[in-house]
């Protein structure tokens, strides 16, 4: 017997526009906060739309599991505006052929490079820090996090490092990008990308730049002049379509990379601003951490085979995507009328899955706000209850990338340095397009 969609427990909004306050006012916490007050799902309103907050796991699994039925909303036509119709907004057989297309780019294996990258990255925004403690003053670690994770994105997906004032730009675009698309997401009335609000017309310039940037890079890429040929974008152009046996054409290589860029930029920078803000808050903790990286040889560059060997390391990443995971809700919308966990529910309804209530849900975690790495020692994170990066077909491809990346990098802090906080109190979070810490966070190194 199927329950009827409206006696799913709900929140009471406002009589015109329902749950819109609540939901704006903390997007991250209202949806996660609803769904465990009433055992995993709950819906609600806003104006005329219905909608899903989920963090029950096999709701979950099978929203994230029917791509076919449960298709990608209304936000992402927002995302498109600024990457095209590459990997991250697509749908249906269109995004599964390009999937399958560049799955074997972004496995581990084939990645080697970002550690090399974000090993010279890190070494030379580590020797800035050094300078940085030596006269006395303090690093600001999200604005450090960004420059990091762009630079790494750029070397590695690009045929060249890009001069820092490009980088920076890049950077403060994506970032502006990423912001007015959420400020669209949650605007009751989006007028079309033609009328030129502030809104409209920073995101139409960040696609802009981002796309003559990449188009021109392509088009150098491919000359013979072109220098080392291990970044993705060669392995990318190599690539032929299934459905007509070319290779893939410009523009949607600039699509693809667009979709990489906006991806991997802030998730991954949130994620190491994290969980560098919890090892210097956490000194007892970080002192094995300490003692896992001076153990690794010192005369050899980092490699994946040496990665593997720091445990510690990767409880600590795990356990801070479990309470930071930067994305931290995952939207779909129903295509037509279906049966959820015993629910009808009607076509148009957009399901949130509430990543954040997922990893702080007392039914699945002990102590779920505590930050204990230790809980990941015996047994790695159960994919049901931590899902950082999804799960099911539109699972994170550049998962890999990012925890290489991050692994690497905190490697090379922990060898080098002993880390404090300006600021005892812990940092708001900002719950934007992804979930990062919502003030600067100051930080002391001191060299070890
Ligand atoms: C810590 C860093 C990262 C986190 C937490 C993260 C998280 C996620 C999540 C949760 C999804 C699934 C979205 C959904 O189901 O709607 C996703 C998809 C995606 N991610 Fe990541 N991501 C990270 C880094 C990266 C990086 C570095 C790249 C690129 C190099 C990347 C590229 C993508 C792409 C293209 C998709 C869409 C995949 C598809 O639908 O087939 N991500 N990511």
């Amino acid at each position: 017997m199927t329950a009827p969609f409206h006696s799913l427990p709900s929140h009471r909004g406002d009589l015109v526009t329902g749950s819109l306050a609540a939901f704006r006012a903390a997007p991250h916490r209202f949806p996660a906060e609803l769904a465990e007050q009433h055992g995993g799902l709950a819906r609600f309103r806003i104006l005329r739309r219905q909608f899903l907050a989920v963090t029950d796991p096999v709701a979950i699994g099978e929203i994230l599991d029917r791509p076919a039925d449960f298709v990608r909303g209304r936000q992402y036509r927002n995302i498109e505006a600024v990457v095209g119709p590459g990997l991250l907004v697509t749908d249906g057989p269109g995004w599964r052929e390009r999937r399958q297309l560049l799955n074997p780019l972004f496995r581990a294996d084939r990645l080697r490079q970002v550690v090399a990258t974000t090993q010279s990255v890190m070494q030379g925004l580590l020797d800035q820090w050094a300078h940085t403690a030596r006269a006395g003053g303090a690093i600001e670690l999200c604005r450090a996090a960004r420059t990091l994770t762009i630079t790494v994105m750029a070397q590695t997906l690009l045929s060249h490092a890009l001069p820092p004032a490009q980088i920076e730009r890049l950077s403060e675009l994506i970032h502006t990008g990423t912001q007015r698309i959420r400020q669209r997401n949650i605007s009751l009335f989006s007028l079309p990308f033609w009328v030129p609000t502030r809104v409209n017309r920073d995101l139409l310039s960040a696609a802009r730049y981002l796309h003559d940037l990449l188009a021109e890079e392509i088009r150098s890429a491919s000359s013979p002049a072109a220098g080392e040929q291990g970044h993705l974008l060669a392995a990318l152009a190599s690539l032929h379509e299934a459905h007509t046996g070319r290779p893939l054409p410009t523009a949607a290589l600039i699509d693809e990379l667009r979709s990489l860029f906006v991806a991997g930029f802030e998730t991954t920078s949130a994620a190491f601003a994290w969980t560098v803000w919890r090892l210097a808050r956490h000194p007892e903790l970080a002192a094995g951490w300490h003692a896992e990286v001076d153990a690794l040889p010192a005369d050899q560059p980092l490699s994946l085979e040496l990665l593997k060997k720091l445990p510690m390391t990767e409880r600590f990443l795990q356990e801070t995507l479990r309470l930071h995971p930067p994305v931290y809700t995952l939207s779909r919308v129903a295509r037509h009328d279906l049966d959820l966990c015993g629910y009808r529910i009607p076509r148009g309804t957009q399901a949130i899955v509430s990543v954040y209530g997922l990893h702080r849900s007392p039914r699945h975690w002990s102590d779920p706000l505590e930050f204990r790495p230790d809980r990941f020692a015996t047994n790695s994170p159960n994919p049901q209850h931590w899902i950082p990066f999804g799960a099911g077909p539109h699972l994170c491809i550049g998962m890999a990338f990012a925890l290489l990346e991050l692994k690497t990098a905190l490697t090379q802090l922990g060898q080098r340095f002993r880390l404090s906080l300006v600021d005892s109190r812990d940092p708001p979070e900002r719950a934007e397009i992804s979930l990062s810490p919502g003030t600067e966070i100051l930080l002391r190194v001191e060299p070890r």
